[in-house]
C-alpha cells in the first residue's frame, strides 16, 4: 500500500493552556523515531501556545473548525487566515459535532473545505451515519452524500490534501467501536465514491482515516484493513499513554 498510515488526536474541547503545552512536549518527545503522520488538534485558544511545541517536529498542526469566512463581522468565528498566521497546517471540517450540535450542512462544510484548500489547509472532511441511519440501511447513502457534498467542486489536484475521516457518530465517544469489517465496508465504499468522482489514481491516493473510540486494543485489527489508513482519535488522544500505542500499532 502506498498510503502512509495517518494518526491524530482531536483533543475537542478539553485542555487549558498547561496541559496542552505538557502533552504536546510529551508527543513531540515520543513520537520522534515515530513513522507515520501524525497530527493533534488543540483548541484554538492552544493553538498559538501548541505550535511552538511542535514547530520542526514531524506532528502535524491541526485546528478543530474554521469560519465560511477570511474576515469581518462575525463574532466568535476564526478565520482561515488567522489559523495560517499561527502555523496551523491542517483542519478538521465536518466533525459530527459540529453537524449534530452545531447544525452546520454540507453546503457550509462544503464552504469551509474550499476556502481552506484555497489557502493551501489540508482538511481532514468526517463523515458518518447516526445510530438511526444505520440501523435503516442508510449509511452507505448517508457517508457518499456528505462525501460528494463537502468535496462538491473540489478539484482532483486539490485532493492531494484532502483527508476522509470516517467516524460513524454511534461510535464516537460511546466505546462503541465499528467492527474492523464494518469500518471497511464503509471505507472501501467511500473510495468507490471518490474513485467515481476523480478517478481511480486519485481515490487510491486519498487517505480515510477511521474515527469512534479507537484505542490500542483495537486499533491493530482496524488499521490492518486494507482501506482503513490511520484514525482521529478524540478520547484516547487526551493521555500520552493512550494515544503513543495507536501512533505506533504499525
Ligand atoms: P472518540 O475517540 O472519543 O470516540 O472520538 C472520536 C472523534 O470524534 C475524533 O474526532
Amino acid at each position: 500500500m502506498s498510503r502512509q498510515y495517518y494518526i491524530a488526536g482531536n483533543w475537542k474541547m478539553n485542555k487549558v493552556k498547561g496541559e496542552a503545552v505538557e502533552l504536546a512536549k510529551a508527543l513531540v518527545e515520543q513520537l520522534k523515531d515515530g513513522k507515520n503522520k501524525y497530527m493533534i488538534a488543540p483548541s484554538f485558544t492552544n493553538l498559538d501556545a501548541v505550535a511552538q511545541v511542535v514547530k520542526g517536529s514531524n506532528i502535524l498542526l491541526g485546528a478543530q473548525n474554521m469560519s465560511t469566512e477570511e474576515s469581518g463581522a462575525h463574532t466568535g468565528e476564526v478565520s482561515v487566515l488567522m489559523l495560517k498566521d499561527l502555523g496551523v497546517q491542517t483542519v478538521i471540517l465536518g466533525h459530527s459535532e459540529r453537524r449534530h450540535i452545531y447544525k452546520e450542512d454540507d453546503a457550509m462544510i462544503n464552504k469551509k473545505v474550499k476556502l481552506a484548500l484555497a489557502h493551501g489547509l489540508e482538511v481532514v472532511l468526517c463523515i458518518g451515519e447516526l445510530l438511526e441511519e444505520r440501523e435503516a440501511g442508510k449509511a452507505e447513502q448517508v457517508c457518499e452524500e456528505q462525501t460528494r457534498k463537502g468535496l462538491a467542486g473540489v478539484s482532483a489536484a486539490d485532493m492531494a490534501k484532502v483527508i476522509i475521516a470516517y467516524e460513524p457518530v454511534w461510535a464516537i465517544g460511546t466505546g462503541k467501536t465499528a467492527t474492523p469489517e464494518d469500518a471497511q465496508a464503509i471505507h472501501q465504499f467511500t473510495r468507490g465514491v471518490l474513485a467515481d468522482m476523480y478517478g481511480k489514481d486519485v481515490a487510491e491516493q486519498t487517505i480515510i482515516q477511521y474515527g469512534g473510540s479507537m484505542k490500542a486494543e483495537n486499533a491493530a485489527a482496524l488499521l490492518a484493513q486494507p482501506d482503513v489508513d490511520g484514525g482521529l482519535i478524540g478520547g484516547a488522544s487526551l493521555k500520552a499513554e493512550t494515544f503513543i500505542p495507536i501512533c505506533k500499532t504499525y
